[in-house]
């Protein structure tokens, strides 16, 4: 049952107006629809008419107020057929639903005892009959009946018109909202809530309301969000020109929400996770992503909403672009450098992942099942990653003249990548054509590069190829034009050189475009032998190769301009260390420490510091997930104890280096998520690491206190962390029973009490996940706290890829659970299961055992389509 892109056919109906009445309960809602419906002109006229609509009881259907026969309609688990229909009439349905039976969470559900909505991308047509497509846009009016001491608030998108009491302790908002859009930006919420409000004055003068509505104990929780809120509404009129076009902005926080928000128009729906903050609840990291986030569904009202997606293999028009301005607005607001390194970081090691797994797909897809399974990294992330290098390409200006193109040229219209693109290469002149392939051709391309310097001639000469590797249903790839900047840096002056390429002077940093499989770029004038500085800022989505010997990463690390590529060489510089030792490991060898990474270090930590975040980040070793990600077979217990092992080594041999910068760091002002106190913070904590690793009483000491001291969240975590991960048990115990007495009645803070005891590298995480999920706080019903226990304990690589299997094997089980639940979670909970082909033989056998026992059962869209995928 899959849908293809070739398959595309414009719609033959629009609906123009869009009138639902929700009369609330939550085991049987009854949902009337009236809608406005013109067949389109070029429609051929016997054209049947085809209404979405699932899991509904049906009770009565009208057209143009007259019942239809029975014989007038099919209906069946799709939806509604309606052969026979004039050019031009209303179709009024009556269905009724239970949301307290809702628990996938798609459509309108339960969350706390009240109700709310998730519609993209396939929701609505689970509330009532509807052609639920995006290139369908209507104007919506709805009225929200509910009972007035359950649900004292109703809200939907737009304005509010119309309000009243009725009978029976019932009352009723009407509400309107002015924007035609399509039905997946529907939104109803009802229930007992408490709002912030505040105000914005957009560029032209429009006096806009901004609510954020909670759960009453959460009141003290909302400022940074609407902080956020206010300087995104202000960073998209400047820097895009962009204004918002409601009296009002409404944001809702749900504690039951798939995902991380919902850009619903007028009224976004959060996870309460994305939206609530407060020092001594949340870390600096939540601060920042929740920044991203308001920001992130804020600025889908243009990018996504006012310009839609045709259809839903169009999704990383939206999203791409959308994630690139969020991005932007991060780097903008806080420190750039450290943005982009935590942002290509978490993309190397998770999006990586996804190109090399069978699940593989391009931006633009050409074919799914279910397309729930599509909100991932590639749509997202690797689709931020292309517009931001079109934006490189084409340089500020044209791509902002484009962008003023498309919001103008498209407004109101739901359209796709190649309109978007189109307008890029219109504002900017440039031809575009084979930078189109980055949309359609899966994988992760691979540079391999070498260089020769020639010293008669004072020529550098750099060659690179490329190539992609294959990936499911796709074999064959071309060559894409991957911008690849770079400055060779003098070896002898530690300067950028000045570089010259086909007699043209172009300065001391450049971009050179590769087009072809393989070319070699002839650098002139070149009075010294260099080391390039190559993919500065991760000019492109790629894999690049380059013989580095220690000595020049070391070099790189203190000497190259660009702040992103001294982090990228300290993190090739640990990665070679690292391979040593997993190699060491699986021979049996002893492990010896390269003092060549200890003396760069030192020279990291006595160096003057200009951005303690940056500092920090060099810091820090790639992750095992990211080491993973580069090893042709994943050895879990290698790569563990590799990175353990310099670890141990780093914190031992700098010791009173790291004690130094610790304690030059610990500060008693008020909190305050700003990029100078991030930036101390994050140092501290990787001090603290270091020192941890160790164990010394000292240590442990300032560890303690930092947790018993409670001066925010960051701090608590950190040390709550490194005391649960030591090796001390009389460490651990008592401080994980104190920590989740404490915060038994805040269920986000118990979210990270579960992830922090159950990434622990001790044996028995096993167990005490299985503990945890009889948890009073732990359900399964919950998609937070399922990440938080479950998700967390399959990216415990050691624990879970235990080699009796029981990892594997309580995966499974609650994959099975899920998939009668919540068969999105089950999907993406399922994920690391579907990596088995990048392991030894033993755990590919146990993986695969579980995939064919997850196969038996009768299965969602959702988990089939991944169980074929990592079995075919
Ligand atoms: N458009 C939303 C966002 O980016 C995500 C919606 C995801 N929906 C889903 N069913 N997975 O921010
Ligand atoms: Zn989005």
């Amino acid at each position: 049952q899959p849908v293809h892109l070739s398959d595309y056919q414009p719609p033959a109906y629009r609906v123009t107006h869009t009138e639902l009445t929700f009369d609330l309960d939550p085991a049987s809602t009854r949902v009337e629809a009236r809608l406005t419906i013109e067949r389109h002109p070029e429609a051929a006229p016997n054209a049947p008419l085809f209404l979405n609509g699932e899991q509904l009881t049906l009770e009565s259907l009208l057209l143009d107020d007259e019942p239809l026969a029975e014989s007038a309609y099919q209906h069946d688990d799709k939806g509604l057929t309606v052969a026979n229909v004039p050019a031009a009439f209303t179709l009024a349905t009556r269905v009724r639903l239970a949301p307290e039976e809702n628990t996938a969470l798609e459509g309108l559900y339960q969350s706390s005892g009240m109700f709310c909505t998730q519609c993209e991308a396939e929701g609505f047509r689970r509330i009532t009959f509807y052609p639920d497509r995006p290139d369908v846009m209507a104007v919506f009016r709805v009225t929200v009946i509910g009972d007035a001491t359950r649900e004292p608030v109703l809200l939907a998108n737009g304005n509010p018109v119309e309000r009243g009491e009725l009978e029976g302790g019932r009352h009723f908002v009407t509400w309107e909202d002015p924007h035609p859009k399509p039905a997946y930006l529907f939104a109803l919420v009802a229930g007992d809530l408490a709002c912030v409000e505040d105000h914005f004055t957009t560029m032209n003068g429009r006096e806009v309301t901004l609510q954020i509505w909670v759960e009453e104990e959460n009141l003290g929780k909302t400022d940074h969000a609407m902080a956020s809120l206010k300087r995104a509404m202000r960073w998209d009129e400047d820097s895009y020109g962009r204004e918002y076009d409601l009296d009002r902005f409404m944001i809702v926080a749900v504690n039951d929400f798939n995902m991380g928000a919902m850009e619903n128009k007028g009224l976004n729906i959060f996870n309460s996770a994305a939206v609530l903050t407060h020092p001594d609840t949340a870390t600096d990291a939540a601060f920042q992503q929740v920044e991203g986030i308001v920001a992130h569904e804020y600025f889908h009202n243009w990018s996504g909403n006012r310009v839609t997606c045709r259809d839903w293999f169009q999704l990383s028009l939206k999203e791409g672009f959308t994630v690139f301005r969020d991005q932007s607005f991060s780097a903008d607001t806080n420190s750039a450098p450290v943005k982009r390194i935590q942002d290509v970081a978490f993309f190397r090691t998770a999006q990586f992942a996804e190109d090399a797994g069978p699940t593989a797909h391009s931006i633009r897809p050409e074919h799914y099942i279910e397309i729930t399974n599509f909100y991932t990294l590639t749509i997202y992330e690797k689709g931020a990653e292309v517009v931001r290098m079109l934006k490189n390409l084409v340089g500020w200006e044209a791509f902002r003249r484009g962008s003023d193109l498309y919001f103008e040229r498209f407004d109101g219209q739901a359209v796709t990548i190649e309109d978007f693109v189109g307008c890029m290469a219109e504002a900017s002149q440039q031809d575009l054509t084979q930078f189109m392939r980055w949309y359609h051709q899966a994988g992760t391309p691979e540079i391999d590069a070498h260089g020769e310097y020639d010293y008669v001639n004072a020529e550098y000469r750099l060659t690179l190829r490329q190539r992609t590797p294959m990936t499911p249903g796709q074999t064959h790839k071309q060559p894409l034009h991957i911008p690849v900047r770079m400055g060779l840096v003098g070896t002898k002056s530690g300067h950028d050189l000045t570089l010259t390429l086909d007699g043209e002077k172009r300065g001391k940093d450049t971009v050179i475009h590769l087009r072809e499989a393989e070319q070699t770029f002839v650098f002139t004038d070149v009075a010294e032998a260099p080391t390039p500085s190559l993919l500065r800022n991760f000019s492109a989505p790629v894999k690049l190769h380059f013989p580095y010997s220690r000595e020049d990463l070391a070099f790189l690390l203190t000497e190259d301009s660009d702040g992103f590529n001294r982090w990228e060489a300290s993190q090739r510089l640990a990665m070679l260390a690292l391979n040593d030792l997993i190699a060491a490991h699986r021979n049996g060898v002893e492990k010896v420490m390269d003092t060549r990474v200890i003396d760069a270090y030192r020279a990291l930590l006595t160096a003057p510091v200009n951005d303690k975040a940056v500092l920090a980040e060099m810091l820090k070793l790639p992750s095992e997930a990211c080491i993973a990600e580069s090893q042709p077979l994943v050895d879990v217990d290698a790569i563990h104890a590799a990175r353990e092992f310099v670890r141990q080594s780093l914190g031992f041999a700098l010791r009173d280096e790291f004690m130094a910068v610790y304690t030059a760091n610990v500060s008693s002002k008020a909190y305050a998520p700003t990029p100078e106190q991030i930036g101390q913070r994050s140092l501290k904590s990787v001090a603290l690491a270091y020192l941890m690793a160790v164990e010394d009483e000292e240590a442990i000491e300032r560890c303690q206190a930092q947790f018993d001291a409670g001066h925010n969240m960051t701090d608590v975590r950190q040390a709550l962390t490194l005391l649960v991960h030591s090796s001390r048990d009389e460490l651990a115990a008592p401080a994980l029973k104190a920590f989740g007495e404490k915060w038994a009645h805040d269920s986000l803070v118990m979210d990270q009490w579960f992830s922090i005891q159950v990434s622990r590298p001790q044996e028995d995480v096993l167990e005490r996940v299985k503990y945890l999920m009889q948890h009073p706080a732990f359900s399964l019903k919950n998609p937070n706290k399922v990440r938080a226990l479950l998700g967390a304990f399959a990216q415990n690589r050691v624990n879970f890829h235990r080699l009796d299997g029981a990892g594997y094997a309580l995966l499974a089980d609650a994959v099975i659970e899920l998939n009668r639940l919540n068969p999105e979670i089950a999907a993406r909970l399922m994920t690391p299961l579907t990596r088995w082909r990048r392991f030894d033989d033993a755990r590919q056998a146990l993986m695969q055992a579980e995939l064919e026992r997850i196969k038996q059962e009768p299965l969602s869209a959702n988990v089939y389509e991944l169980v074929e995928k990592a079995l075919a």
